[in-house]
Order: C-alpha cells, then sequence, then structure tokens
C-alpha cells in the first residue's frame, strides 16, 4: 500500500500504546480514522485529540473478543467512510506466571483478546477488503496483525502471552500466502515488538468481569508482573518510532516488521535448536544470577493453588 491519503483505516485497541501512535500516524498522512477500544474513556480522548487537529475520527466501543462487536465495527467504518483500506488487528493483553497456574479465565481472556480478536479482525475485514477490490481496480489494502517477539521466542513464565502471540505470527504468514495466492491486491505486515513503553504491563486494567481473576495471584505470577513492569516502562524505543517504522514497512510492502532487530539473535538460536534437534536452550545463560533470583522468589508460590 502505497497511498494513504483519504484511505480508511481502522485500528483496535487505539486509545493506549502502540494503536494511539499508529492513530498519530494516520492522522497525518490524512488517513479517514475509525478507533476501537474497551476503554471508553482514552477512547473519546483518543478520538477528541485526533479531531481538534483536523482528523476525521470516529471512535467505537469495541471488545475484539467478540465477533458480533468486530462485524459492527467493520458496519461502522463502511457507514461513516464507505470502506476500510488499512487494519491494525492491534488490541492485545497480557498475563504470566509459570504456564500451568493460569487459571481457565486467565487463558480465555488472553487468547480471546490476542487471537481471536485478530481471527475476527482478518475473517471479516479481508472479505470486505476483497469486494471493495473486485469492484475498483485501483483499490489497495493491507492488514498489520500485532504479534510479539514473544510470538517467536518462548521466554520462560510469560506461556499464556507466548501461546498467543505464536497463533498470531501464523495466522499472519497464513494470511499473507493466500493473499498471495489469489493475487489480492492486499498486503500483510506481522508487527513482532519487543519491549516498548506502553499500558501493556497494566492490561488487567481493562480485564472484563466474565473472565475476572478467580484466584492468586500466585508468587511466580508476582514476579512475573514485576519483571514485565521493569522490562516495559525502561523499554528504550518509543511507541511512536514503532508506529512510524510500522508506516515505513506497509509503504515497503514488508511482512515482518520489528522494533529491536538485534534480538532477533535469540529467534536465531531458537531456530538452531529446532533445526539440529537440541532441546531448547537457556534463555539466562548470559545472566545466570537473575534465574537464581527468578527460582528463590518462585519457589515462595510452590504449591500455591491457582484455582
Ligand atoms: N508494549 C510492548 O512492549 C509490546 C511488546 C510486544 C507486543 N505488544 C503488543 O502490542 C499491542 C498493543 O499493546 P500496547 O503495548 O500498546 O499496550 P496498551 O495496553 O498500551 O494498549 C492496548 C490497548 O488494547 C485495548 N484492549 C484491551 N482489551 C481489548 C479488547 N478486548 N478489545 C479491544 N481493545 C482492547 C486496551 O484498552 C488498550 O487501550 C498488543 O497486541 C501487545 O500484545 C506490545
Amino acid at each position: 500500500m502505497k497511498n494513504f491519503k483519504d484511505k480508511v483505516v481502522v485500528i483496535t485497541g487505539a486509545a493506549s500504546g502502540l494503536g494511539r501512535e499508529f492513530a498519530t500516524v494516520a492522522a497525518r498522512l490524512g488517513m479517514k480514522l475509525v478507533l476501537a477500544d474497551v476503554q471508553r474513556d482514552a477512547l473519546d480522548r483518543a478520538r477528541d485529540e485526533l479531531a481538534a487537529q483536523g482528523a476525521s475520527v470516529v471512535a467505537m466501543l469495541c471488545d475484539v473478543r467478540k465477533g458480533e462487536q468486530v462485524q459492527a465495527l467493520a458496519d461502522a467504518a463502511i457507514d461513516n467512510f464507505g470502506g476500510v483500506n488499512l487494519l491494525f488487528n492491534n488490541a492485545g493483553v497480557g498475563s504470566g506466571g509459570l504456564i500451568w497456574e493460569n487459571t481457565e479465565a486467565d487463558w480465555e481472556w488472553v487468547l480471546g483478546v490476542n487471537v481471536w480478536g485478530v481471527i475476527h479482525g482478518v475473517r471479516i475485514f479481508t472479505k470486505l477488503m476483497l469486494a471493495a477490490a473486485a469492484k475498483d481496480p485501483s483499490f489497495e489494502g493491507h492488514i498489520v496483525n500485532t504479534a510479539s517477539m514473544a510470538g517467536l521466542l518462548n521466554a520462560p513464565a510469560m506461556g499464556v502471552y507466548n501461546v498467543s502471540k505464536h497463533a498470531v505470527v501464523s495466522l499472519s504468514e497464513t494470511l499473507y500466502q493466500d493473499l498471495q495466492l489469489v493475487d489480492a491486491p492486499i498486503g500483510a505486515s506481522v508487527l513482532c515488538p519487543y519491549f516498548v513503553p506502553t499500558g501493556i504491563s497494566q492490561s488487567h486494567r481493562n480485564r472484563p468481569e466474565d473472565v475476572r481473576m478467580t484466584k492468586g495471584p500466585t508468587a511466580s505470577q508476582l514476579v512475573a508482573q514485576a519483571m514485565t513492569d521493569k522490562a516495559v516502562t525502561s523499554g528504550k524505543v518509543t511507541a511512536a518510532e514503532v508506529a512510524e517504522l510500522t508506516f515505513k514497512a506497509i509503504a515497503d510492502g514488508q511482512f515482518y516488521i520489528y522494533s529491536h532487530p538485534g534480538a532477533l539473535a535469540s529467534v536465531q538460536e531458537r531456530m538452531e535448536d529446532i533445526v539440529q534437534q537440541r532441546n531448547p536452550g537457556d534463555p539466562y545463560k548470559a545472566t545466570p544470577q537473575v534465574r537464581d533470583i527468578l527460582r528463590s522468589k518462585m519457589k515462595l508460590g510452590a504449591g500455591t493453588p491457582a484455582e
């Protein structure tokens, strides 16, 4: 996708962090914006700020776990702006701790937002874009799914998130291949950020009632929360920078988008483990003291029932 001016962009998780910055860049490029989130006050604030800068913007409460709400989002984009060119399936949440300690509600919530949100987005919006392309030979579309480096690695004590983001990478690669197969004028990218300062480590702020925490937190969940808080807040690459490089990648038709290409050395090692049939490598080999601290803290939680 080369031309952004007057095109329509839909962004999920648009009220905070990366989504909010995608909206800023899109507005600057003269796009018409459809913003979706579950946090009403932050969403309204984003809409008002962008509208004050002269953007055409519609904001809609939308829980991406629910297919009917994602369909309503697509309908709103058509009603307001006549179609959709660019989609960011970006809404995401996290939950950490030893993988057997996560509750059914943890799995439902994280997979609901991170995986089902992207499934609904791809299922509903790709067909809409294909229909527009069939009518208009000049149609250009693009879909960006926000995964994570956690979709290419499997760090300990963040299993639910890892599983969800690996699914997003798989879904995105397949989407790319399927679009190529039918020669669609629609591009696809997967964004794999490393730690970027946003609200992600506080995503429980918007955890819905129907998947509320039933027990815990366990010791490992507390340790994971502290680790994630520290890693996210001390990230050096900003969300604004990630948004800029993402739009450049869209214009260049680039599929894999990384905020921290230096972290790919660990991906390379994982791939080598797989093809050499070696057991998964030690994530703490350079920092064994970190493993020792984590072990001692997590032992406090041994036997803590999660449910
Ligand atoms: N920040 C990082 O370090 C990092 C790293 C890798 C991947 N990511 C991914 O980036 C994406 C954006 O997250 P962020 O870092 O900007 O965090 P963020 O918390 O600042 O923004 C996420 C937004 O998603 C919204 N949201 C939560 N549940 C929702 C739902 N059910 N439906 C619609 N919206 C919902 C939240 O209200 C929030 O506004 C996520 O997919 C996240 O997993 C972030």
